[in-house]
């Protein structure tokens, strides 16, 4: 189902999980500073603690290893590297990514470095963040102290995560940090700074790396996939996955063009006209720096459909479709379209970077986490993951979002992404069924997404019915328990 070797992994990123904001002389980042603003994130909440995970890293790892990942990506948190961003480097900051990486290998487990994850420090904020010429060469140096400390052990490299996302709703629609409604033309001006960035970032990983770097990122994928599987309907799909019809940046094209082709795309330039940034000599060779891997981050899709005009047009959820916390739609094809479309377009093979969904997961009174719906959305997803894999797309491997529960960006806790239950007034961990499931999907690479009626085991295992170690669950003799198997998605 999955070649061999596949990568079994999950995620997390610094701000979301780490906490102890100011412990150890970690400096402050855009997101502290919009977490103090009224009204700016859910019920006023924070970072700061977090899931202590600075603290709580080898509690961590050993959940991690008792789900038997091949691999954990995380981010590292500029400001606690660089406290001012640039300039002196803070050791004990640095330690922790260092104890944090051997720990992860002593556990078999590959570390997965992004380097970006919308942390930026404040100091550079201060100094333009984004918007200044000057923040390349800001994530160069900050790249070079990172790569000389890490990668005599690090191969996997993330510059980036999610360009459209940071710099759309932190600079588009003030969402996210910094918080910015900035004009179309200082938009762009950013996004063009990010995208020099990740070409100056990957070529300092190139040079310095000191063991023989695997280099990608992370964008999001926005997949229109067809509703009906035939040559013209699917072209009108991939038309629509790849064309830019709004000046913002939902879209893949006006970032994903540059970083692998060297351009910008023509429609997008059309667009945006007037606003597009000028662009110096050198400047998309820079960008166009050359990848190992095309990791995307996907959670949904929208279903299209070329009418008898010849015009496509999104098909309409029907009312009630499932639907994630979020209010994502649940729409695996996506899974199999992005992959595809992606690779096609770009020539490198796939790392599915992020893909999960947001629940309502609480202890129930069994002490166990039971979230059918997050094992039977991530069976659905990697069945279409699955199938595109048979279908000769390269795909290496796969990140679920996220390893525990942490904090979701706006939406501060009440959004719970986790693999592993985190309870943030207490701060224990509680394996969610849907880890227990996980584990036995890794565990048989893939084989055990053939197993229909996933839940019975997966609550079986989280009930105690069963003994887990490392990757592996064995049912004690007599112990399946009859638990209701939920009804399958419409
Ligand atoms: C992605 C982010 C990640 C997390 C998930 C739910 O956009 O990269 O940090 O918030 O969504």
């Amino acid at each position: 189902m999955f070649r061999e070797g596949f990568v079994w992994g999950a995620g997390s990123s610094s701000y979301q999980i780490e906490g102890a904001h100011a412990q150890d002389g970690r400096g402050p980042s855009i997101w502290d500073t919009l977490c103090r603003r009224p009204g700016a994130v859910h019920n006023g909440e924070t970072g700061d603690i977090a899931c202590d995970h600075y603290n709580r890293s080898a509690e961590d790892v050993d959940v991690m290893s008792r789900i038997g990942l091949s691999a954990y990506r995380f981010s590292i948190a500029w400001p606690r590297v660089l406290p001012l961003g640039i300039g002196k480097v803070n050791e004990a900051g640095l330690a922790f990514y260092d104890r944090l990486v051997d720990e992860l290998l002593r556990a078999g487990i590959t570390p997965w470095v992004t380097l970006y994850h919308w942390d930026l420090p404040q100091a550079l904020f201060d100094r333009g963040g984004w918007l200044s010429p000057e923040i390349p060469a800001w994530f160069a140096e900050y790249t070079r102290v990172v790569v000389d400390r890490l990668s005599d052990r690090v191969q996997h490299w993330i510059t980036i995560n999610e360009p459209q996302i940071f710099v759309g709703l932190g600079y588009r629609e003030g969402k996210h940090a910094p918080g910015l409604k900035l004009s179309l033309r200082e938009q762009l001006a950013a996004a063009h700074n990010v995208l020099l960035a990740h070409g100056r970032g990957a070529q300092v990983i190139r040079e310095r790396a000191r063991k023989p770097a695997l280099i990608g990122w992370a964008p999001v994928g926005r997949v229109d996939y067809p509703v009906i599987e035939s040559r013209d309907q699917i072209e009108a799909a991939r038309a629509s996955t790849f064309g830019i019809t709004e000046a913002g940046f939902w879209n893949n094209t006006w970032f994903g063009d540059p970083v692998c082709l060297g351009r910008y795309p023509e429609d997008g330039l059309k667009l945006y006209g007037t606003d597009v940034p000028r662009i110096a000599k050198g400047d998309m060779e820079t960008i166009h720096q050359k990848l190992d891997f095309y990791g995307v981050n996907i959670y949904s899709g929208a279903p299209v459909r070329m009418n008898a005009s010849g015009k496509t047009e999104n098909v309409a959820w029907s009312p009630g479709v499932a639907s994630t916390t979020m209010r994502w739609p649940v729409a695996p094809k996506a899974l199999y379209w992005g992959p595809r479309f992606l690779h096609e377009r770009y020539g490198l093979p796939i790392v599915i970077t992020e893909n999960g969904m947001a629940n309502a997961d609480w202890v129930s009174s069994d002490g166990c986490v039971h979230d059918p719906q997050r094992i039977d959305y991530t069976r659905s997803y990697l069945l279409e993951l699955a199938r595109a894999s048979a279908d000769g797309v390269p795909v290496d491997g796969y990140f679920h979002w996220a390893i525990m529960d942490n904090f979701e960006w706006a939406e501060g806790y009440k959004e719970r992404f986790g693999l592993v239950h985190v309870d943030f007034a207490t701060q224990k961990r509680t394996m969610k069924d849907s880890a227990y499931w996980y584990a036995e999907v890794i565990r048989t690479n893939g084989d055990h997404l053939s197993d229909a009626s996933p839940f019975v085991a997966a609550a079986s295992a989280a009930a105690g019915n069963a003994t887990v170690r490392p990757g592996v669950i064995e049912a004690k003799p007599g112990a399946r328990v009859p638990v209701a198997v939920p009804g399958a998605r419409a």
